[in-house]
């Protein structure tokens, strides 16, 4: 009998999981027994020390990794028992990723950078225009990630994350590259995707600025959450 989620209307929930890395003397338990859920419209940060499981969490809950044990719920559906390529499809459908140090190809322009996510999406090109203006980037379309600040290659992983419009937004650190102006520009501009555009937003951190701006703030320490 497939275990039920609590919280059905949640983009994201997960019941009693569990991370083990590795096996015998050198496994690492980096998730021990974490319920956690995130609604629509909402962002979410998730916090706390260094290895205490935050990515880990995060890339469970981007169907990047299988837990151990327990069970994921994406809108409410349990993914378990999905084969690896219904996954892939969920991900890149109903997801967008952002990473502490943007991940955007060097030898592309910002638009480009942008039409290789929606290509992989099966989305218009010409999508990309859009995406960037919606961060502010109308006017650096055909810059190269070199002739950009910081703050705005992260706007143009933002944008790129946005391709294929998913409903669900995972960043690890995406404000610790950059000072505290871009920084809360950024987390700005992720509240705004979130409260706008009704995206669920989870955001690790160790800023305490996405804290204060955050919708809820999530602790966790050695594997489990502590709020
Ligand atoms: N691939 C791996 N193999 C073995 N152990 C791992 C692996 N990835 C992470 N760990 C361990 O799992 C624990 C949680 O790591 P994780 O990367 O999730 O922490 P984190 O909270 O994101 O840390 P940080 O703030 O430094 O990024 C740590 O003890 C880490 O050493
Ligand atoms: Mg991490």
């Amino acid at each position: 009998m497939p275990q039920t989620n609590a919280h059905p209307g949640s983009a994201l929930e997960t019941c009693g999981l569990s991370l083990v890395y590795g096996s015998g003397e050198t496994a690492v338990t980096a998730l021990d027994g974490v319920d956690f859920a995130v609604s629509a419209g909402e962002v979410l940060a998730l916090m706390g020390p260094s290895g205490s499981g935050k990515t880990s969490l995060l890339m469970i809950l981007g169907c990047l990794l299988r837990p151990s044990s327990g069970e994921v719920w994406v809108e409410g559906r349990a993914i378990a028992n999905l084969p690896d390529r219904d996954l892939g499809r969920l991900r890149l459908q109903r997801m967008g990723f952002i990473f502490q140090s943007y991940n955007l190809f060097p030898a592309l322009t910002a638009a480009e950078n942008v039409q290789v996510a929606l290509e992989l999406k099966g989305r218009d090109l010409n999508d990309a225009a859009g995406l960037l203006e919606r961060v502010g980037l109308g006017k650096r379309l055909h810059n190269f990630p070199r002739q950009l600040s910081g703050g705005e290659k992260q706007r143009v992983a933002i944008a790129r994350a946005l391709a294929g419009d998913p409903p669900i937004l995972l960043a690890d650190e995406p404000t610790a590259a950059l000072d505290s102006t871009n920084g809360r520009a950024v987390v700005n501009l992720l509240c705004e995707l979130a409260h706008e555009q009704g995206r669920a937003v989870v955001v690790v951190t160790h800023d305490p600025r996405v804290g204060d701006l955050a919708d809820r703030v999530v602790r966790i320490e050695d594997g489990r959450l502590c709020s």
